[in-house]
This record gives C-alpha cells, sequence and structure tokens, in this order.
C-alpha cells in the first residue's frame, strides 16, 4: 500500500515540478511538499560520503527511494547525481522554528537573541534584523547620513537588486570592474571608479570569496567614503581573522532560504556603532512582522528544499525534468534562486511578500548559527580539495583565494574560456553532475539601474559570457569530489 502511494506520488511529482501544468499553485505545494518531506528527510548529507574514495555511493537503507531502487546482486547501481545545491536546512532547525509557532507572552524575545548571537558572530556590537539585504541597505544608507547626490559605489558584478536598493533610497549608483580571473571587486578598479561624490564603496563577498579589503578600504579612504561589506553570500567567512561583516563602518546580509546560513527569508544590518543601528531601527520600525501562516509556508518550502535537495529524492524528483529542460535549451531550477532583473520591482526596495523576521525566523536562524563554524569549515574543506583538483585544467578558471582571506565557498564558480560553458554543463548534467550559471549580471550594463559605465566593465561582461558553477556543499565526500573532478577534465579535454 505504502509501495503504490509513493509510486503514485512519484509519477507526478516531476510534473508538478517543471511542466506549467494548469494546476493551481497552492494544490501543488499540498501534494509536492508533503511528499518531498516524505521522500527523504532520513537522508544524511551525504550516503556517499562515507564511502571510500571512488566507491559507488548506495542509497541509504531506509530511504523510501532506496525500496524502488535496491541493488540486483553482482550489478554496481548508478551514482545518484550530484546536486548544484544542497540545502542547509536540518530537522532541528525546522522543529526549532514549528515550536516557535506557538503564542509567546514575549515574541519580541527570539528575534533579540537571533540579534545578539548574529551580532557575535560577525564580531559587532549591534545586528538589527531587516525584511531582507536590499531592504536592510535601502534602510543603512540614510541612517548612515547619505542624501540626494550622493554616490554609492558597488562591484559591476554582482546582485542588481543592491544597486536597486540604493537608487530606491534616492542615491546615485557607481559601478567598479570585477578582476580579470575571478568574480570579485577590484581595488585598482575602485581607485579608477571612485569620484569625490562617493560615500559608500560596497565590497561584495561573492560565492563565500572575500575581496582584498585592505586595498578597498584604502581606495575609498583616499575620497573620504565609507565601507559597507555586502556579505550576503559569506557568513562566516574571513578577513585576516575577522568575521566578513566586521571591518568597515557596517555590513548587510540575507537570510533567505537558498543561503548557507538562512531564518527561511530575512536579512541583517550589523555595525558597532550605537546611533546607527537605532536610526536604522527606526527606519525599520513601520514593517510589519512576518505572520503565523507565512511563517508556516516558509517553513514548509524550506522542508521542501531540504527534502528535494538531498540526493535520492533530487534524483528521482528533480533530476528527471532537469534533464527535459537541458533538451529545450531551459535550466528549469533557475527560478528558484534567482530574479529576473525587473526595473519596476527595483524602484522599491523591498520584496513581494517579505516582512520582518518573527520568532520563528529567528529560531530557525539561531540553530544554524549555532553550527556555523562547522558549516563554514566544511564548506572550506570542500571548496579547498574541489580547487586543487582543478587548479591545471586548460580553459578553466578555479576560485583564487585572495591571500589573507579565509572564504567559505558559498558556491564554486568557476570561469570557462575557448567554449561555451552552456555546453560543458550540459556534458556535465549527462554525466550526473549538476552544474548552473548562477544568478549575478554584469550590473554596468543594465542602464535602468542608472549607472554611468554602461559596457565600461570588461571583466563583469566576461564573466557574463563565462561563468558556470559546479555543484559544492560541506557534504561533499571525497568520492563525490573525485567524480566532479574526473568528469570536469575529461569533459573540458574533450571540449578543447
Ligand atoms: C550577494 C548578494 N547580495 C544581496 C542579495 C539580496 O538579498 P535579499 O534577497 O535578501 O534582498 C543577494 C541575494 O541572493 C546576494 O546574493
Amino acid at each position: 500500500m505504502i509501495l503504490f502511494a509513493f509510486a503514485f506520488a512519484f509519477a507526478f511529482v516531476p510534473v508538478l515540478v517543471a511542466v506549467p501544468v494548469p494546476v493551481p499553485a497552492p494544490a501543488r505545494k499540498l501534494v509536492l511538499v508533503p511528499v518531498l518531506v516524505l521522500v527523504d528527510f532520513r537522508c544524511s548529507p551525504s550516503a556517499a560520503n562515507r564511502n571510500p574514495a571512488g566507491a559507488r555511493p548506495r542509497l541509504q537503507p531506509r530511504s523510501p527511494i532506496g525500496i524502488f531502487a535496491r541493488r540486483r546482486p553482482g550489478r554496481p547501481m548508478a551514482p545518484l547525481p550530484i546536486p548544484r545545491f544542497r540545502s542547509s536546512l536540518s530537522a532541528a532547525d525546522l522543529l526549532a522554528g514549528l515550536l516557535a509557532l506557538r503564542p509567546s507572552a514575549a515574541p519580541e524575545r527570539p528575534v533579540a537573541e537571533f540579534e545578539a548571537a548574529f551580532a557575535a558572530a560577525t564580531g559587532r556590537r549591534h545586528a538589527v534584523a531587516a525584511p531582507s539585504a536590499r531592504a536592510a541597505l535601502a534602510a543603512l544608507l540614510p541612517a548612515l547620513g547619505l542624501g540626494e547626490g550622493d554616490e554609492v559605489l558597488f562591484p559591476a558584478w554582482g546582485y542588481f537588486a543592491m544597486p536597486a536598493a540604493a537608487r530606491a533610497a534616492g542615491l546615485q549608483v557607481r559601478f567598479a570592474d570585477v578582476s580579470p580571473d575571478g568574480f570579485l571587486l577590484d581595488p585598482d578598479a575602485v581607485a579608477a571608479a571612485i569620484t569625490p561624490r562617493t560615500r559608500i564603496v560596497v565590497p561584495t563577498h561573492l560565492y563565500g570569496q572575500v575581496c582584498d579589503l585592505d586595498g578597498i578600504e584604502a581606495a575609498a579612504r583616499a575620497v573620504g567614503a565609507l565601507v559597507v561589506e555586502d556579505g550576503a553570500q559569506a557568513l562566516g567567512a574571513a578577513w585576516r581573522g575577522r568575521p566578513v561583516g566586521a571591518s568597515g563602518v557596517a555590513g548587510v546580509f540575507t537570510l533567505g532560504v537558498t543561503k548557507h546560513v538562512t531564518a527561511l527569508s530575512g536579512g541583517v544590518v550589523v555595525t558597532d556603532d550605537e546611533g546607527i543601528a537605532a536610526r536604522v531601527r527606526a527606519r525599520l520600525a513601520g514593517e510589519r512582522t512576518t505572520p503565523a501562516a507565512a511563517s508556516l509556508r516558509q517553513l514548509a518550502t524550506g522542508a521542501a528544499f531540504a527534502a528535494a535537495s538531498a540526493p535520492p529524492a533530487f534524483a528521482a524528483a528533480v533530476w528527471p525534468p532537469l534533464l527535459a529542460g537541458d533538451l529545450a535549451g531551459r535550466d528549469l531550477l533557475e527560478r528558484f534562486f534567482g530574479e529576473e532583473p525587473d526595473p519596476l520591482a527595483a524602484a522599491s526596495a523591498t520584496l513581494p511578500g517579505r516582512a520582518m523576521p518573527g520568532a520563528v525566523q529567528a529560531a530557525v536562524g539561531r540553530s544554524q548559527l549555532s553550527r556555523l563554524a562547522a558549516t563554514a569549515e566544511a564548506r572550506r574543506r570542500a571548496g579547498r580539495a574541489l580547487a586543487a583538483r582543478l587548479r591545471d585544467v586548460p580553459g578553466l578558471t578555479v576560485p583564487r583565494e585572495v591571500p589573507g582571506s579565509d572564504p567559505i565557498y558559498s558556491s564554486f564558480a568557476t570561469r570557462v574560456r575557448g567554449q561555451a560553458p552552456e555546453v560543458l554543463g550540459r556534458r556535465l548534467r549527462r554525466r550526473g553532475i549538476d552544474c548552473t550559471r548562477g544568478f549575478m549580471q554584469d550590473c554596468a550594463s543594465l542602464p535602468w539601474l542608472g549607472g554611468d559605465r554602461p559596457g565600461g566593465a570588461p571583466h563583469a561582461a566576461s564573466a557574463a559570457a563565462e561563468v558556470l558553477h559546479l555543484p559544492l556543499h560541506g557534504g561533499l565526500g571525497e568520492g563525490e569530489i573525485d567524480r566532479i573532478a574526473r568528469a570536469v577534465e575529461e569533459e573540458c579535454r574533450r571540449l578543447a
């Protein structure tokens, strides 16, 4: 009976995930969420992890899919595909969130405790929760005394929502290029692009790599500008032993559900300055707190992400439509990770449906923060191992750590030269290695953002043509790293 229920559910999951059939969204979720949660909450970060290097990964015996995929004697089982993304949410995180749904006499206390934990994690005196990172930046910039005519300088390669938030706060934006072989703001380009009207420079620690903060701070100081770190993808990383977020006048972070540290939704401003923290808080005071129904929906979405990104569920429910999408030249998962850069949406600094984190988000965030050091260490170890394996592959540039930094490899972004990254990505997918082009843009080429350098950031433009993310998370074992590295080496050689 149970087997039949699973078989029936699985027949529909790929359709529900990917195909735009006329099933209303709530009905999709009603079917999808319980199925994905049932499918494999029991799975450890990676069954393959415990296998010796090179050994074929096995399904966990108690995984429901394992019931169908029992191995015939003498026949090795095909290894499971390696997903591009592994949710950082554990059952304990979600349970903490669920328990926080209970009515409380002091509902603001969990948020205050979460803010204190976040401040400690970033080495700051104050942390203020916000609805999102863009809302955090939009509240912070006026709190720093910026007004009409003032400029904020961003990396040209980045997430459009941050310069858009500065525009929404009534400010001008400028862009400086990134380094030729990587994706991070280049201090020399900052020195070339900065003007006397520039009040803030925003180094974005993209993909968990850390910018050269010494060089950027020196370029900013030359015109009296301050530094605000965008640590959205690098919580847990460090610059010269100091946590990301601890340098400059302030830092901003996101807590979105796809991040390596998440509170289901939200953002944070960190600073040492009591006055700035109080002004940010005052600016956000009018925002409503996430209602209980929305928190419940976020918990269900988080559970679905966690279950669907566990390898067995991913293999059964997500992989088939993903491969089908490849045939049509479409990446069907893209819409879950990024947004279309939309001029109208960018005019507002808030996300539709986003509100201030409440007790549920705070409980999930605290639970995640409690293992931040372990999360960071595991990602760093996996990222360094994969980079070491791929350093000499011709036509491929792997992440290079800026000396003095301790990155956390929130993703593994490479530059592919001499061949189309989509082609390499499709070939890798055929070998069970899921890849993505990611969701960053050459913001300097988006004229509606109002930067004054359309086409003036050649390295950001080349990043757009070359970027390809290989799968990376802290649970990757030696066997999986070896599988990724061998597939990339062989396919790059064939395409050369
Ligand atoms: C580097 C970076 N900055 C800012 C943001 C925006 O965060 P939010 O969606 O919370 O506004 C993101 C979102 O992914 C990001 O990756």
